[in-house]
């Protein structure tokens, strides 16, 4: 008996150091394991019990049950104090609060959608419905249907992407004038902004894709003074109050007369003083697109009598709006994905 008692307390001494050394409950649980796991330390000394004479047994069974229970508590007050500690690390570690944040990449719209929105939302407050249409048009709608037959040289000026035979990316939004007169009758008031497509050379000016801001109104009694008007609004609403117009006698199949449309330049406001202003090039003008009455030809087209309705149509290029609206030199700026340029224009 005096031998399992030096064993035991032995025993306790070397759980206790143990314990006391486990800097964590993995560790803890691995001398739990050593001393009261099924093959752990007590186990062994349980198996002595069989060796003692039968009297001796029940207190040597008690006496190792005693040295469980004490060893139980001490491990349970261990993780206690691990736990306490882990706490206090943790509320000891100081947040240094003046420390600069990572800041997360807000995205904004995109220049040339907002353009878009901002000319719908003004020919909206005008009366005028939003359409949108297909980007692959039959040369029916692109050409024919606009007062441009097949062996007119005007299409070759539209240097198209075909699809296949009678089917290619549409080079100009005016399709969409068709579509919208063939299922409607006058008044007709629409404005069409959408994805055009060309084989052109990509530059300062150009782009291969780009888009488009159509404009049309039909009803009777419209003359060139509501284009001028309105696309002088349109210039204002997006450039300023002291933007001006012009309007330069041109030439499309769709429209008797027709004109190209210039604005102000926003930037040296024509005052470029021998400068050459990068923006116009010092001429004060910029170029944004087309315009004109819309084409006899093409009213009939859709079954609208000409001698009873007139009306006017345009076409901006959204991205030739953004070079004044945003002051950039160069178009090809809109579609490279800068983030530092996109946050700038947001
Ligand atoms: N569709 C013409 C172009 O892309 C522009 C235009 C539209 C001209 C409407 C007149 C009327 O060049």
């Amino acid at each position: 008996m005096t031998d399992l008692t030096q064993l035991l307390a032995d025993l306790l001494r070397r759980f206790a150091s143990d314990a006391d050394a486990a800097g964590s409950a993995h560790a803890l649980e691995s001398v739990r394991i050593a001393y009261l796991g099924r093959n752990g330390e007590v186990t062994k000394v349980r198996r002595t019990i069989g060796t003692l004479p039968p009297a001796e047994r029940p207190d040597a069974g008690k006496a190792i049950n005693d040295a469980v229970a004490a060893m139980e508590s001490r491990l349970e007050a261990a993780q206690a104090a691990l736990e306490s500690s882990a706490v206090d690390a943790e509320l000891a570690t100081s947040i240094d609060v003046t420390f600069p944040p990572i800041a997360p990449q807000v995205g904004s719209i995109h220049p040339v959608r907002r353009i878009i929105e901002e000319s719908c939302d003004y020919f909206m407050r005008h009366g005028f419905a939003v359409v949108v249409g297909p980007e692959a048009e039959p040369d029916y709608y692109n050409f024919d249907a606009l007062n441009i037959p097949s062996d007119h040289p005007a299409r070759e000026s539209f240097d198209s992407f075909w699809l296949t035979d009678g089917v290619l990316l549409r080079p100009h939004t005016s399709p969409m004038q068709i579509r919208t007169m063939q299922q409607h009758r006058p008044p007709i008031a629409i404005v069409a902004p959408g994805k055009c497509f060309r084989r052109d050379a990509v530059d300062a000016r150009h782009l291969f894709q780009f888009h488009q801001v159509e404009g049309l109104l039909v009803a009777d009694d419209i003359h060139f003074g509501h284009l001028k008007g309105m696309l002088t609004g349109l210039c204002r609403e997006l450039f300023g109050p002291e933007q001006r117009v012009r309007f330069r006698p041109s030439y499309f199949p769709f429209t008797e007369p027709s004109a190209e449309v210039d604005t102000t330049c926003p930037k040296c406001r024509g005052d470029a003083s021998g400068a050459r202003c990068n923006l116009c090039g010092g001429s004060g003008w910029i170029e944004l697109g087309g315009s004109g009455m819309v084409h006899p030809n093409v009213l009939r087209e859709v079954g609208y009598d000409p001698d009873v309705y007139s009306g006017w149509a345009f076409g901006f290029g959204v991205e030739r709006l953004g070079l004044p609206r945003y002051g950039v030199d160069d178009i090809r700026r809109f579609i490279n994905s800068d983030p530092d340029f996109l946050a700038q224009l947001s």
